[in-house]
């Protein structure tokens, strides 16, 4: 059974920093971030948005334009980053703000690679012939766990949220083969230590600004550009497939300069890459549907596409979802 994305929507909240404005916070420029990651600006989001409030909105997006009313949704997987709070789930969350009053579902944490794995989660549910429409929601507000003050951090990230309505789409379309691969040795490598079991909330913790992200920017990085490409070619494998069958790369947003290394290394051309890494910044969960909504949008992918969803980050983690587009009626 073909299972597939029938419907797609995003948010951002309205307000834009850019890198001129980070230049009057840190010891930054825009010639540095523009360079080193080829981000220009980020949304972020008021004190009083939370995530599932972007999540809310891009779901009912995706709602309208798969046809589908709240009550039909089965299931709802949300995975994010900046998580509104430990618990409840913001499936819960954003299950009552649409109103999905059938539905069940949790939240799935796999920091950047969110949003691949809970792609791929919620088509077996459909593929198993228990559930018929599963909603899938990577939501952040990272701007909460963004220390101010570090430039080796502040200048990536940014909020925004995106989702999409899993549905069958019809024999031979939808996701075809998938890989996801974990090395939790690197955990350290990129983290928020704070504010949880291990180092609970406290004086020392906030001190040391525990709460925040922690990345060692170097080692990310390389890790990065080793498993982009690796991944990819792994799961197109998987379904008979290899890099000359690919018409889109859809990448996490984490750095122009990774993404780059992706194409390479899978030898196509960036006219194949979906880029808005300008735009956005990194919103972790969020940043392949912004990616991927945009191509919809502008009617660049067609019917019969092949099209490589990928994600990596920490865990480490990392994975990638191959799709036979189905267009969207
Ligand atoms: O979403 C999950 C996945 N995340 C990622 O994949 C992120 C991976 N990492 C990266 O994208 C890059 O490592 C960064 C963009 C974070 C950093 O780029 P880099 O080329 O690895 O720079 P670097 O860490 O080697 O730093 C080079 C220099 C350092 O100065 P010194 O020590 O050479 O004097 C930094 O202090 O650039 C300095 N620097 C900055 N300078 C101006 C670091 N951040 C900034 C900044 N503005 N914002």
């Amino acid at each position: 059974m073909g299972v597939g994305i029938v419907g797609i929507g995003t948010a951002v909240p309205p307000r834009i920093l850019t890198n001129f404005d980070l230049e009057k916070m840190v010891d930054t420029s825009d010639e540095w971030i523009t360079t080193r990651t080829g981000i220009k600006e980020r949304h972020i989001a008021d004190s009083n948005v939370n995530p599932s409030d972007l999540g809310t909105e891009a779901s009912l997006k995706a709602l309208e334009m798969a046809k589908i009313a709240p009550e039909e949704i089965d299931l709802i997987i949300v995975t994010s980053a900046s998580l509104e709070m430990i618990f409840p789930s913001m499936a819960a969350i954003i299950q009552d703000k649409i109103g999905a009053k059938n539905a069940g579902g949790f939240d799935l944490l796999s920091a950047c690679t969110g949003f691949v794995s809970a792609l791929i989660t919620g088509a077996q549910f459909i593929k198993t012939g228990d559930v018929k429409t599963v909603l899938v929601v990577g939501t952040e507000v990272l701007s909460r766990f963004v220390d101010w003050e570090d430039r080796n951090t502040c200048v990536l990230f940014g909020d925004g949220a995106g989702a999409v309505v899993l549905k069958e789409v019809g024999e031979n379309y939808g996701l075809l083969s998938w890989s996801l691969h974990l090395d939790g040795s690197g955990a350290d490598l990129l983290a928020i230590p704070g504010g949880c079991a291990r180092n609970p909330c406290s004086e020392e913790v906030i001190k040391n600004k525990l709460h925040y992200i922690k990345m060692n920017g170097k080692e990310v990085f390389k890790f990065s550009v080793r498993v982009i490409g690796e991944v990819t070619e792994e799961a197109l494998l998987k379904a008979g497939l290899s890099s000359k069958d690919l018409n889109w790369l859809v990448p996490h947003q984490a750095n122009i300069r990774i993404i780059e290394a992706g194409a390479e290394r899978l030898g196509i051309s960036l006219d194949k890459v979906a880029i808005n890494i300008q735009k956005y910044g990194n919103t972790s969960t969020a940043s392949i549907p912004l990616a991927l909504e945009e191509l919809i949008r502008e009617k660049r992918i067609k019917d019969g596409d092949i099209v490589a969803l990928v994600g990596f980050g920490a865990g480490l983690s990392w994975g990638s979802a191959i799709l036979r587009w189905k267009n969207i009626e």
